[in-house]
């Protein structure tokens, strides 16, 4: 771990979005999330309803204001539903929001902390890219349910589809500002460099775009951040900048142990992926040797395959969980590979290009 900021993986993440109930109805009909708590009017909260979604060890909390006013409100009319927190777990909130602003991080929630008869949460945070928040949050000496204020809502009524945990948050910036995040990143939590993509490597006849993957000393921590590039048409991540109005979190890639069984179950429940074109699946194996997976059935549910040196990786990508084309989520299911898939780079880019077609934004 980083000597000055240490973390100890992802808490959770915080969507501000128009409807909570709704969105809660979403990721529980449609990805299996288990609403865990809540709190709202019912729980003495007259600002704002918040659900917190659970599955394996992943945690989303959906939040919506419950005034015009209130800055949740505000943030989903100028966003769109969107990650408006990453909260990463740290064994001392006082000291990583001290050591990150001491290295140049904007501080926007000062070291607060919280007790009932859960215990004592404390929890501050930074400004990340955008209007995004990084969060610190210290839980060891909190045994309540999410953080005070929350009540429990267990109701085992789902299994999930077997998602485990984030495998990374990936970030899309403006035009020439990746570097400066990048930055960000290493001076202000000690994160390295662990991969660059520049626009030959993920160019389309049309759009074209940058990518440096950051990561913490422990891997747990991985993103990518994007920033367009100049390409014959409007580069996918100009279009979700125009559309998320500024930068954000373009993708989070849950990670399965199963991904046939998974994005089975997740097309049964109605979730939407992007195409892939059947010639993908042509020589796949002459191309990229043995998998243990059947290929027909990987064609069949659309998933995509990469491989490098240490192994290969399975993975598939939804279509926009909004209206706006902004946030969708990749689901993915690491063979030893640690990449993320530029092999198909070029494939999935083609394919969100077709959506942007219909969309008109190419
Ligand atoms: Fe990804």
């Amino acid at each position: 771990m980083s000597e000055f900021c240490p973390i100890k993986g992802f808490d959770h993440l915080e969507f501000y979005v128009g409807n909570a109930k709704q969105a809660a109805h979403f990721y529980s009909k449609g990805f299996h999330f288990t609403n865990t708590a809540y709190r709202g009017l019912e729980t003495g909260d007259r600002k704002r309803a918040s659900y917190v979604m659970e599955q394996g060890n992943i945690r989303l909390v959906l939040s919506t204001g419950l005034s015009p006013d209130y800055l949740i409100s505000q943030s989903a009319i100028a966003h769109g539903d969107a990650i408006a927190v990453i909260a990463l777990e740290v064994p001392d909130a006082v000291k990583a929001y001290r050591e990150t602003t001491k290295r140049g991080a904007r501080g926007a929630i000062p070291p607060t902390e919280e007790r009932d008869e859960g215990g004592v949460f404390r929890y501050a945070a930074i400004h990340g890219y955008g209007e995004v928040l990084i969060k610190f949050v210290e839980r060891d000496n909190y045994q309540g349910v999410f953080a005070p204020g929350f009540q429990s809502r267990e109701r085992a009524n789902t299994q999930g589809v077997g998602l485990t945990h984030i495998d990374h948050v990936v970030g899309n910036v403006e035009l020439g500002a990746m570097d400066k995040w990048v930055q960000f990143f290493a001076q202000t939590m000690g994160f390295e460099l662990l991969v660059h993509f520049d626009d030959r490597t993920i160019a389309t006849e049309y759009s074209a775009l940058m990518s440096k993957v950051m990561q913490d000393s422990t891997g747990k921590i991985k993103f990518p951040i994007n920033e367009p590039a100049q390409g014959k048409g409007q580069s996918q991540i100009q279009e979700y900048l125009d559309y998320n109005y500024g930068p954000g979190v373009q993708h989070v890639a849950l990670a399965t142990d199963n991904i046939i069984q998974t994005v089975s179950q997740l097309r049964d429940s109605g979730i939407e992926f992007l195409d892939v074109p059947l010639t993908y699946y042509e020589n796949l194996e002459e191309r990229l040797g043995k998998i243990d997976e059947p290929v027909e059935k990987l064609a069949e549910l659309g998933i995509l395959v990469d491989r490098d040196r240490d192994g290969y990786l399975l993975q598939i990508f939804t279509q926009p969980v909004e209206d706006r084309p902004t946030l969708f989520f990749e689901v993915i299911q690491r063979c030893g590979s640690q990449g993320f898939g530029e092999g198909n780079f070029k494939a999935l880019f083609e394919a969100i290009e077709r959506e942007q077609i219909q969309r008109g934004n190419l």
